[in-house]
């Protein structure tokens, strides 16, 4: 509810603020700039330290134009535009931002409908959970050792996902990292099918630009962006020498996190900054009156997937930090949330001939949150390009979607390892129970069941048809292919 006082708070506070009813909008909003020239504007789940409700808002617009108001109004049609401010971008990285400008805001506990130059966006965080979208891993590929044809929504099917996504209604939508694949100029000879894809700019110590993330995330993302509040990880190609800056200009939803990846300048040479793990945060939501899903939202951009190294020590510091926020709790279930899997079972396909194959991926991961896995009911990762679940005797269910739009990991060559990752010297985990794989292109919706812990994932492909069925309880997943 936006109470009297709130009004009054948010009228001193900004500028040319009216809250007189029902009909009234503020001068801000109708004097907005280009008539609604909003390239994107969407909703992000945010630490309550950031946001009293949970919620930020943000929108993109083009360069010199002054951020817009966010027009909210509470259960009893009063209204009130609040004033965004603008994002600091990212420092030393001119010109690759230079297009955009980002403008963001808490949204005012109480809001019931929200919106930017007349776009509704997700106004508050649900007041209980029924359908929950998962998803990871969503650009269009562009490497100089293979593209994708960004062009045909069969070989990038982003668009079509995340219509699917919006077209369930969920709840909420958690994207696990993995926004941005246009990481290099279009190969000669392949224009046909990426020849329209921003390239990245020349003499930047970093691959992405305002442009690519607007082919890449903004555009495709657009209908799912407008249908819940985005709860967003950071992947590894969110790393500071890949997409990290716009990832932090655009996506994390936390205050005075803009410069995170902005590159240092050093005799006169700009050179990436150093990829450390964000410090962890938590995010509820409610599932019933006496139930509640905390998510721990861990940075795992960094790390080693084939070895354990010393990065291992430093991204353990996340997982200890999640630990104690989803320390067991009366009426609390929690998933991890952490782009790169704990237990991800890796494709023979990928063995190298004369090279020492490792069947589990992400050393780095496993090594950093040994011993640190008790309070989760579910791991949910992407990173893997594949639908994959994974269980280990004792251990919480590993969910792996890394299958909502970029170019898929082999279909074949999964077969059930026949140990444990070995997660740090003299210690492994038991053998896996039982694994299951599926390369289609897709999502998931997780819906609560009656008991505490019991959730049901309908694995949806890219038209939003059910494909597989998985169902967690007791910390357990298990998983069926088929309608
Ligand atoms: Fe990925
Ligand atoms: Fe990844």
């Amino acid at each position: 509810m936006l109470s009297a006082s709130r009004a009054a708070r948010l009228a001193l506070l900004g500028t040319g603020l009216l809250m007189a009813g029902a009909t009234a909008l503020a001068p801000a909003a109708s004097a907005a700039p280009s008539g609604g020239s909003t390239i994107a504007a969407y909703s992000l789940a945010a630490p309550r330290v950031t946001a009293a409700s949970g919620l930020v808002a943000r929108a993109v617009v083009p360069a010199g134009a002054e951020c817009p108001a966010l027009d909210v109004a509470d259960g009893k049609g009063q209204q009130a535009a609040v004033p965004m401010r603008e994002r600091p971008r990212p420092q030393r990285t001119a010109p690759a931002f230079d297009a955009i400008t980002v403008c963001s805001v808490a949204i005012p506990s109480g809001a019931v409908t929200a919106s930017i130059h007349g776009r509704a966006i997700p106004a508050r965080m649900p007041s209980r959970i029924d359908r929950l979208a998962l998803l990871g891993d969503s650009g269009c590929r562009i490497a100089s050792w293979g593209v994708q044809d960004c062009s045909d929504e069969s070989a990038w099917p982003l668009a079509r996902i995340s219509a699917a996504v919006a077209s369930d209604q969920p709840d909420a939508i958690i994207f696990n990292g993995d926004f941005f694949y246009r990481e290099a100029a279009c190969p000669a000879g392949q224009q046909s099918e990426c020849g329209s894809s921003p390239p990245p700019v020349t003499g930047l110590p970093f691959t992405d630009s305002a442009y690519g993330w607007i082919a890449d995330s903004l555009l495709p993302m657009a209908p799912m962006l407008a249908a819940a509040p985005m709860i967003v990880t950071r992947g590894n190609h969110e790393a500071c020498y890949r997409a990290g800056n716009g990832f932090f200009y655009l996506f994390d939803p936390r205050e005075g996190t803009s410069d995170t990846c902005a590159p240092v300048l050093s005799e006169g040479t700009l050179t990436a900054a150093p990829t450390v793990p964000t410090p962890t945060y938590a995010i509820d939501l409610a599932v019933a009156p006496d139930r509640t899903l905390r998510l721990a939202v861990v940075d795992s951009a960094g790390g080693n997937d084939v070895a354990v190294d010393a990065y291992a020590a430093v991204q353990r510091v996340a997982y200890e930090r999640a630990a104690r926020l989803t320390a067991p709790r009366s009426g609390r279930e929690s998933w991890l949330l952490t782009h790169r899997p704990i237990f991800g079972i890796v494709s023979t396909d990928f063995a190298v001939p004369g090279l020492p194959f490792l069947e589990w991926g992400s050393a780095d991961q496993q090594a950093a949150s040994w011993g640190l896995l008790e309070p989760y009911q579910m791991v949910f990762s992407s990173h893997q390009h594949i639908a994959m679940a994974v269980q280990i005797p004792g251990q919480p269910g590993q969910l792996i979607l890394g299958n909502a739009g970029t170019l898929l990991d082999p279909a074949t060559g999964y077969p059930l390892p026949a140990a444990g990752p070995k997660a740090v010297p003299g210690q492994a985990y038991p053998a896996p129970s039982w694994a299951w794989v599926s390369d289609e292109f897709g999502y998931a919706i997780a819906r609560p069941q009656a008991d505490a812990g019991a959730w049901r994932l309908d694995m949806r492909d890219a038209s939003g048809s059910t494909f597989a069925r998985c169902g967690l309880r007791a910390r357990s997943l298990y998983c069926a292919s088929g309608s």
